[in-house]
């Protein structure tokens, strides 16, 4: 098959399975080139590892230190019509490489939230790896479907309190306008909280220590976002903000749940980047495509795996041990996305945006070739005419 990009508001339906390896490589080729991290995890479960922060958090896990890694995701293989989901080539790309390298690796492909799934895990890591010392809570998801109750909970992105105009781009016009969001229900609010709150990284976490495969000082780590004033109605006071509270709020039962274990439960507040999860956030694209501009001209621009690159380094792996933090107790990675010149002139910039100067101002070309590359496509090296099998499988 000649694969093409399909897209479809901001979603990408096709992915090239080429462009996706070559993806994987380049992450590859990045963390070797930063040489060994000392004191890194050995063992380590990423739930959400196919794509994003997850991807690059398995790829720094394995290339930096030398770990055998299991990921979980949800991810699609091809059939005789589709390619396979971008996350689906990237993680076969990922496991053979591991395994080139001489170290284990292992994926599941299902719903993370079922407790078949927490079983599987469990089984593999007991007869495999005998106990992971740093597991990785990396989910964007949009639904969940309860274990224990069966009730299905849809995630929205919507403010809190009152409706809320917002300015955002058509990434594929690049025609500037704003739109008007409601205030989410109640039932909105939590079930947004359902999803993308803390109850399941709390789950797999009470699933692993009850079966007793997490070492001594095992450390878990959830991924969380703030971000700055102009996307604050709709991102950190909005509903999928409140998940994100109650995420950070479980990370201090966590901790107290491991504590016979010298456990540690961390969240780490990670930048803004383009990824399958934030393009769906209605502000973030317009957001991103001027940070990004920002952030380069700084020569501050980080993508995932610099991002986790720096989180492992600088953060979980630290010579004597400690993990900076902020007040309340988080690790922050988005500090360079938060500086305050950073801040003031993407602000401005925001404000001043329209359809008419937006090349001037943002970058929609870069945000564009960012998504794109999402899906392996615009890698050199790749031929994009050529005919390619789409149908890969793990070995
Ligand atoms: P992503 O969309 O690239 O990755 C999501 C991962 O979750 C994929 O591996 C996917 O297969 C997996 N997944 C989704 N539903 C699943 C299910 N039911 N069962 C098993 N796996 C499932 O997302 P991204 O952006 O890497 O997000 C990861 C975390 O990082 C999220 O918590 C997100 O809020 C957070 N974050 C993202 C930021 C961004 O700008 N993209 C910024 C800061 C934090």
């Amino acid at each position: 098959m000649v694969v093409k990009p399909k897209i479809r508001g901001f979603i990408c339906t096709t992915s090239h399975p080429e462009g996706c390896a070559k993806a994987v490589e380049e992450q590859i080729d990045f963390v070797k080139a930063q040489g060994p991290i000392a004191n890194g995890p050995k063992k380590v479960l990423v739930i959400g590892s196919s794509t994003g922060f997850g991807l690059s958090t398995r790829i720094t896990a394995t290339f930096g230190c030398g770990a055998d890694t299991l990921g979980v995701f949800f991810e699609k293989a091809a059939d005789k019509k589709r390619t396979a989901s971008a996350g689906w080539y990237q993680s076969v790309a990922f496991e053979k490489a591991a395994k080139e390298a001489g170290c284990y690796a292992k994926s599941f492909n299902g719903d993370a939230f079922t407790n078949e799934m927490k079983e599987q895990v469990i089984e593999t890591i007991k007869s495999d790896m005998g106990k992971v010392d740093l597991v990785i809570y990396s989910l964007a998801a949009p639904r969940r479907q309860h274990p224990v109750s069966g009730e299905v909970f849809k995630s929205t992105l919507r403010p809190i309190g009152q409706t809320v105009v917002q300015k955002t781009i058509d990434t594929a016009t690049g025609v500037i306008s704003e739109t008007s969001v409601e205030a989410a229900s109640e039932k909105e609010i939590a079930d947004t909280i359902a999803v993308m709150g803390g109850e399941d990284w709390k789950m797999w976490m009470d699933a692993l220590k009850d079966a007793d495969v997490l070492t001594d000082g095992a450390t878990t780590v959830a991924y969380s976002y703030i971000g700055p004033k102009v996307t604050q109605e709709i991102y950190r006071t909005g509903t999928i903000g409140q998940a994100k509270v109650d995420l950070e709020n479980t990370a201090a039962v966590i901790e107290k749940d491991l504590a016979a274990l010298n456990g540690k439960a961390y969240i780490s507040v990670n930048k803004a980047l383009v990824t399958q999860a934030s393009s769906a956030i209605p502000v973030m694209p317009l957001y991103i495509n001027i940070l990004y501009k920002v952030m380069k001209k700084y020569d501050l621009h980080e993508e995932c795996k610099e991002q986790i690159f720096r989180l492992f380094k600088d953060r979980l792996c630290t010579e004597d041990g400690i993990v900076p933090v902020d007040d309340a107790g988080r690790i922050r990675i988005d500090d360079w996305e938060l500086r305050e010149d950073v801040q003031e002139e993407v602000g401005g910039m925001f404000n001043e945006i329209t359809t008419e100067n937006h090349d001037e101002i943002g970058d929609l070309k870069a945000y564009n070739e960012a998504f794109l590359r999402l899906f392996g496509f615009g890698y050199e090296g790749v031929d994009y005419d050529a005919d390619v099998e789409v149908d890969r499988q793990f070995a």
